[in-house]
This record gives structure tokens, sequence and C-alpha cells, in this order.
């Protein structure tokens, strides 16, 4: 195909995507990436749908730019850094935590949530593990790629605890809850999400491991994050992002 016509073929296809909100306006879509296993960030609801806080942020900042949303489900392997560098989302929300690492590679919003990385631990017997006195030779899950895992290297390792990585956040969980491991390090809200929806399976053992913030992820100096910080400026400012933190994450 002569340059020209893959040129224009690339801008037909309704799969192309764009790092520029020119690009993005220009057809009419926005490509979200996210790994739909994060409740109450995101996951699929038994219809199948897309849902959570961040898939109702990502169609905030799409409605914004006068577009429709399209998302696309990405293990957070692959997501993180790569579907955004490589082009093949426009941006990526999945409960991303903002590093100085990671900025590196990519270009992060303004942060829209406050988290912590925690122990989660099968419910009824939480006082069986306690961090950090009780790492010790314990076999504790970590999911790849995430800030989790480069915490537990750095502060449980050391400390004697063996690291079992998962690629899918879930198979995690369904190994603390048959007590193939002792703990699995996630994010805060997913806890105490999963305490209410799954009474009694799940619990937090001792105290946060870090503190950290979650951004929007877009292809390194696109403009799209600009766009997306006036539509999380104003949703702070007009109740919006209230009554999401209330629809998802405010334990009631
Ligand atoms: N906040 C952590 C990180 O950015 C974990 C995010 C995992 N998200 C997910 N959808 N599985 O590394």
């Amino acid at each position: 195909m002569k340059p020209a016509l893959l040129l224009s073929a690339l801008l037909l296809s309704s799969s192309a995507v764009a790092t520029t909100v020119a690009q993005v306006k220009a057809k009419g879509v926005l490509v979200l990436g996210t790994d739909p296993t994060f409740n109450p960030f995101e996951f699929k609801g038994p219809d199948g749908q897309f849902q959570g806080f961040d898939i109702d942020i990502a169609r905030a900042v799409a409605r914004d730019l006068g577009v429709k949303l399209e998302i696309r489900a990405v293990g957070f392997g692959a997501l993180m850094p790569q579907s955004v560098t490589s082009g093949r989302v426009d941006m990526a929300m999945s409960a991303i935590t903002i590093t100085a690492e990671r900025a590196k590679v990519v270009s992060f919003s303004q942060p829209y949530y406050r988290s912590a990385q925690v122990f989660i631990v099968r419910g009824g017997n939480p006082g069986k593990f306690a961090w950090p006195a009780d790492v010790k030779g314990k076999t504790i899950g970590v999911q790849a790629n995430t800030t989790g895992q480069y915490v537990a290297g750095d502060v449980l390792k050391p400390k004697g605890a063996v690291l079992k990585v998962y690629d899918d956040f879930a198979a995690g969980l369904a190994d603390v809850r048959a007590g193939r491991i002792a703990a699995l390090i996630g994010d805060a809200p997913t806890v105490t999400d999963l305490q209410k929806r799954l009474p009694g399976q799940f619990a937090q053992a001792g105290a946060a491991l870090a503190a950290e913030d979650y951004g929007i992820v877009f292809a390194k100096n696109s403009d799209l994050a600009a766009a997306a910080n006036r539509t999380l400026t104003k949703m702070k400012a007009n109740g919006e992002y209230q009554k999401l933190l209330n629809k998802w994450i405010v334990q009631k």
C-alpha cells in the first residue's frame, strides 16, 4: 500500500486511536483501555457491561470532548504503559497510581483519588496475620506490574516474605479465599468493596503499606491530559465528582 493510502486507511478505520484532542474529535471516539477486575473502579456487571468509578469519569471526559467512549479490556501488565505508548488506546484508567517512574514515559492527569496499598486476607482470621511482625516465610500475592508489586519487593521481600505474582487480580483473590496465600496486596477501596459485596470473606490486616494517588494516563505530552484536567476540575467543583464517590466508593 502507498504511504498516503495507508494513512487514510488508518484514519478511516474505526479502531484507529489518537493521541491529540484534535485527532480524537476528528474520529469522534475516545478509546479507553482498562483492566476490568478491580471493583469499585472498573469491572464488568452481570450484563457484561463495563462499570465503576473510573468508567463514569471516562464517560465524562468523552462527553466534554463531544465524542463517544469506546472501552477495551486490557490486562494490567499490557495496559501500563504499553497500551498508551503504542497508541493502541487513547487513554488508560485502571486505578493507576501516579509515580515518578511511570511519569517518565506517560503523562498523567491531575490526581483524582487518594488511595493506599493494603494487605487483603481471608475473612474470619485476620488476627493470624500482622504487618510488620508477621511476614517472614509467608506467601504474599501481588498483581504484576502494579505498585503493590513494587512496594512488596521493596519492603516485604527483605523481611523474608515469598512473593507470588499474579497477572490477574481476581486469581489472587481466589487464592486468598482458598487459603493458598497468606495475603494479597491490593488497593484499599477494593477491600472495603469486597467486604460489602461478599460479607465475611475478606478482611484487611495490619496498617497500610503506602499511600498513593490515582491519575488518568495518556501518551507523553498529549493535550488530552489537559482536557481531562478541565473535566476533573469541573466535576470536583459542581458536585458531580462527589456524586460518583457516593455512588461507588463511600460506604453506606
Ligand atoms: N494502583 C495500583 C497501580 O497503579 C494497582 C492498580 C491495579 N488496577 C487494576 N485494574 N487491576 O499499580
